[in-house]
């Protein structure tokens, strides 16, 4: 997978995506990511990148010709062809307006040789971008940057994580919160054998390291059992509980099991 990232900040991108999985996505040749100032791609001596809004109001608005010049470089297909032909490679526009990103989004995106991110920044972006050059718009969340450059961040690492080899142990994406892991029957994919049973689209369950007591905490005497059967059940029903705590909304998507189903009526009862 190539990100290609458009932005008038490009040191921003110093940092954020040096470290941990991305990087070694990176040196490990399974990702690749290149930054381009949006200023390299501007015609005037000012290097101008934005301009005020026809019909007047507050702020700046970033014109099309160097976003456009930009994309152009890349020697994409147009976005003529590019919807024409399912195409592997995507131009993305971030900002507040768009679909909401999500595991399932990542999941599909993840499936693609080349992405383009194109990160807004001022009062917003010439509306010409997202209709005649990006294929989506895309949105991290329900509350507004000041910027696109830190949801394109935010992009790079959930779609990395998800490119085949990206994770040491491909156990532990599954595991995460939000992998819906369910099988067309309904019922719940708990095959590895070490596997503690996926949460399967719930939040998940809480972890625990030594020391097994810390400033009078316990560690749940469960874990330290080491019966595999009672600590897959504590982990579900704690997914569960934690779900239906802080996202109640997750639960009504979810296939739940007649186990689930039987947990979740005791801890209604709590
Ligand atoms: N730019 C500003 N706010 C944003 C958001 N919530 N998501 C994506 N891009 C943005």
């Amino acid at each position: 997978m190539k990100f290609e990232i458009v932005t008038i900040l490009p040191d921003f991108f110093r940092g954020p995506l040096d470290y941990g999985i991305v990087r070694r996505a990176r040196e490990a040749g399974l990702i690749e990511i290149a930054v381009h100032d949006l200023r390299d791609f501007t015609s005037d001596r000012h290097k101008t990148v934005d301009d005020r809004p026809f019909g007047g109001g507050e702020g700046m608005v970033l014109k099309p010709e160097p976003i456009f010049a930009c994309v152009e470089s890349m020697g994409m297909a147009s976005q003529e062809q590019r919807r024409a032909h399912e195409s592997l490679e995507t131009v993305v526009l971030l900002s507040p307006q768009g679909r909401m990103f999500s595991q399932s989004v990542a999941q599909e995106l993840a499936g693609l040789k080349r992405m383009v991110l194109l990160c807004g920044r001022y009062e917003g972006v010439d509306e010409r971008v997202a209709e005649h050059l990006a294929d989506q718009e895309i949105s991290i969340g329900d509350y507004v940057l000041s910027g696109g450059e830190m949801a394109a961040a935010v992009m790079v690492d959930a779609i990395t994580r998800l490119v085949p080899g990206a994770l040491g142990n491909a156990a532990s994406a599954r595991q995460e919160s939000f992998t819906a892991t369910a099988l067309n029957d309904g019922s719940l994919n708990c095959e590895a054998p070490d596997s503690t049973c996926a949460s399967g689209g719930l939040l998940d369950y809480p972890h625990y390291t030594r020391p097994a007591e810390f400033r009078g905490a316990a560690v749940p005497e469960v874990l330290i059992g080491g019966n595999h059967e009672q600590i897959r059940k504590w982990r579900r029903k704690k997914a569960l509980e934690k779900t239906l705590r802080n996202r109640p909304d997750l639960l009504e998507k979810q296939p739940l099991s007649s186990e689930d189903k039987r947990f979740l009526a005791q801890i209604r009862k709590l």
